[in-house]
């Protein structure tokens, strides 16, 4: 094997087996090549502006790297696993389509520059895509919303039944946790939007080039301010990732009630033929698979967090070739978060409410009770602390009767407190429970078709009609 034609100078034999195997990255930085033809038009046409190479030589590059686009378009351009990564591979191509001027692409430019700018791009547009599927979610999430606006379930505080809420009401949260997702991916784009490219290896370049032409070129805000940082920054990827676990909490903990809801102690949702799977030794079970692949694909994404912070936590400025391992990670991530959303759109669409069985759970569990304890301040003008207690001896009452607090007497209650008059039993049932939280960001489901059409202009653009 002979020694590399990019970086062989001063080596005189080829690379070991292993060797090759350990540093190659082309099986997987071809994802960059877009990227990389994107930067390296922009950095050739800067040193033609610049005077840096000559016009000649810059359309001949040009010419040259439109082809390559092209290739790499219709999947035509083939990549070799000994030139490396995909930058040698380009510039290699490059040399063989256009010869001599070839060899002038790379003046007042490394790697490590390049490889940062295409990734950053990279990132960049993996935002912009993960933003649009994220908004799909949301629509999902908010045209179930509105169809179950008025639907009762058992709102939960420690597994346990608190309050009746309605299921669009449960849904619209999601549509929140999804909503911060977006903007923390959008704040970690603002953020990432400067442009290494021109920092050189390290120190900047000793050729009067023009980052800001660069910068903008690619779409930047502006160029990095210091070159060592350029090289040696990977905080967007890490910001990404982190973003990405935030998100991946968010979709297990749906799938996760998802997963509770369609067992059949719960009985709340049921998923059609499309979104469920057979046991293959017990006949009656139908699976919630999806659901649960979801909530545990978050596991992987943690893995890639951790995997590229511990990769990054011990590096000494400025670039390492640890930092190769960056992109595995990130490209993964972004992979497992397009199916796992795909996947959480289907669910949601998918997923058939029981409304009769979680208006009969809701009504269950006395969860009317704070109900109860808020009509003895309001009409009694009883303390909150007072009527909390009394409302607890009249729990205790229906328990020990095996009856809701709706189904005691009159009689009953007067026992616990003289004052109550029949007017109580107006707010303990569930619908008069839900229908009272009309605080903002309450569960009424008029707050909830409110909510809903404010979250369509909010985070969907979407105008009422
Ligand atoms: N494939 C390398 C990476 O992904 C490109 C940068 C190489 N730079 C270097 N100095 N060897 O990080």
């Amino acid at each position: 094997m002979t020694s590399s034609k990019m970086w062989g100078g001063r080596f005189s034999a080829g690379p070991a087996a292993v060797m090759e195997a350990i540093n190659v990255s082309i099986e997987f930085d071809q994802r960059l090549a877009k990227q990389d033809v994107r930067g390296s038009r922009a950095h050739c046409a800067m040193l033609v502006a610049q005077g840096i190479i000559t016009e000649a030589d810059g359309l001949a590059i040009q010419e040259g790297l439109a082809r390559i686009e092209k290739d790499i378009a219709t999947s035509a351009f083939h990549f070799k696993r000994s030139l490396e990564d995909v930058h040698m591979n380009i510039e290699s191509r490059l040399a063989d389509l256009i010869g001599a001027p070839a060899g002038r692409l790379h003046t007042a430019r490394s790697r490590n520059d390049q490889v940062a700018t295409d990734f950053r791009m990279w990132v960049r547009a993996a935002i912009e895509t993960l933003d649009e599927e994220l908004a799909k979610v949301q629509r999902a999430l908010i045209d179930k919303a509105e169809k179950h606006a008025g639907s009762i379930m058992p709102g939960f505080t420690h597994l346990q039944a608190a309050q009746p809420v309605t299921f669009g009401h449960h849904l619209m949260a999601y549509v929140e946790m999804f909503g911060r997702d977006r903007s923390r991916f959008n704040d970690a784009r603002t953020r990432l939007n400067e442009c290494p490219l021109g920092a050189g290896a390290i120190a900047g370049t000793s050729f009067p080039i023009d980052r800001h032409m660069t910068a903008e070129k690619l779409s930047f805000d502006q160029p990095m301010h210091n070159s060592m940082d350029a090289v040696s920054d990977r905080d967007f990827a890490l910001e990404f990732l982190s973003a990405a676990a935030i998100l991946s909490v968010h979709m297990s903990r749906l799938a996760e009630e998802m997963v509770i809801w369609s067992s059949a102690q719960f009985g709340f949702i049921k998923f059609t033929d499309a979104f469920s799977t057979g046991s293959s030794m017990m006949p009656q079970k139908r699976n919630p698979d999806a659901a649960e692949l979801v909530r545990g694909k978050t596991g992987r994404i943690f893995g890639y967090l951790f995997g590229l912070l511990t990769v990054m936590k011990g590096l000494p400025l400025t670039y390492s070739k640890d930092m190769q391992e960056d992109k595995e990670a990130t490209f993964a991530a972004f992979d497992t978060l397009e199916l796992c959303l795909a996947a959480t759109v289907g669910l949601i669409d998918d997923m058939k409410p029981d409304t009769e069985k979680m208006r009969a759970s809701a009504s269950a569990g006395f969860t009317t009770a704070t109900d109860f304890a808020d009509w003895l301040v309001q009409k009694l003008n009883i303390p909150f602390r007072e009527a909390h207690h009394i409302t607890g001896a009249a729990v205790k009452l229906a328990d020990g009767k095996g009856v809701d607090l709706g189904e005691l007497s009159l009689a009953d209650m007067q026992s616990v407190e003289p004052r109550i008059t029949q007017d109580v039993f107006s707010v303990l049932t569930v619908e008069a429970s839900a229908a009272s939280r009309k605080s903002f960001g309450g569960t009424a489901p008029d707050n909830v078709r409110a909510q809903a059409a404010a979250a369509r202009k909010r985070f969907l653009k979407e105008q009422p009609q």
